[in-house]
């Protein structure tokens, strides 16, 4: 995969919350190609972060494209709320979706575009009846919930056999890896074939500044 082809997508969670149009802002100023917001709403993952609100304020401090992760049961309730809110790209849980391919035609049949995301624990199989109806698939390499946890090696794993599979199939689906990217783990993910890499803590802390950590992590890779 070329490299003009792998897309970086700081997650919000570990942003200073009291200024987060700041923190959007220095992302994109500094090179970022998407932003990845995660909703949690204290029962599929213990942690409650944003609303749609919220994601209609962030819209205000950037044009990438924002790409959200719902850590939330029954995500249809919720998927109108964030298309209005500006969403280009919201991702479901498999594990939370009774009504996987009608959830998938409620995202699409708005021109946004549709991914899920699976646990560590959760096998790619699980994808077969719909994989050709998805424009990404996020393989969790933490368990979701929170930002910092340590990369889960295996993961890789299905990221190398979900790249050969949509190699084998002819798709175009993007495949976006969330959970434990830094500067030592990024380029394994890139090499079992991940083309949108997400990064919570690597990018916002208190060690070096957005940009830098932006910088060093694309030069990693
Ligand atoms: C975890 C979230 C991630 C999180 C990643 O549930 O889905 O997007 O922000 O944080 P890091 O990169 O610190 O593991
Ligand atoms: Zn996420």
């Amino acid at each position: 995969m070329s490299i003009k082809n792998i897309k970086l997508a700081p997650s919000i969670l570990s942003a200073d919350f009291s200024k987060l149009g700041e923190e959007v802002a220095l992302a994109t100023e500094s090179g970022a190609d998407m932003i990845h917001i995660d909703i949690m709403d204290g029962k599929f993952v213990p942690n409650i972060t944003f609303g749609a609100s919220m994601v209609s304020a962030i819209r205000r401090w950037t044009n990438l494209p924002l790409d959200i992760h719902m850590m939330v049961t029954e995500p249809e309730k919720q998927i109108p709320l964030f298309i209005d809110a500006g969403a280009d790209i919201i991702n479901v849980h498999i594990e939370t979706c009774t009504h996987l391919h009608r959830i998938i035609q409620m995202i699409k049949s708005n021109n946004i575009r549709a991914g899920i995301a699976l646990n560590p624990g959760t096998a790619i199989t699980t994808l077969s009846e719909v994989i050709e109806e998805l424009d990404q698939i996020v393989i969790m390499s933490v368990n979701p919930g929170f930002p910092g946890q340590n990369f889960i090696p295996k993961t890789l794993n299905k990221v190398s056999d979900l790249r050969n599979q949509i190699n084998k199939d002819g798709l175009n689906t993007d495949i976006e890896i969330d959970g434990g990217i830094n500067k030592s783990s990024i380029k394994a993910a890139v090499e079992a074939g991940a083309n949108i890499l997400v990064a919570g803590s690597a990018v916002y802390n208190s060690n070096a500044s957005v940009s830098d950590c932006i910088h060093e992590l694309k030069n990693s890779i």
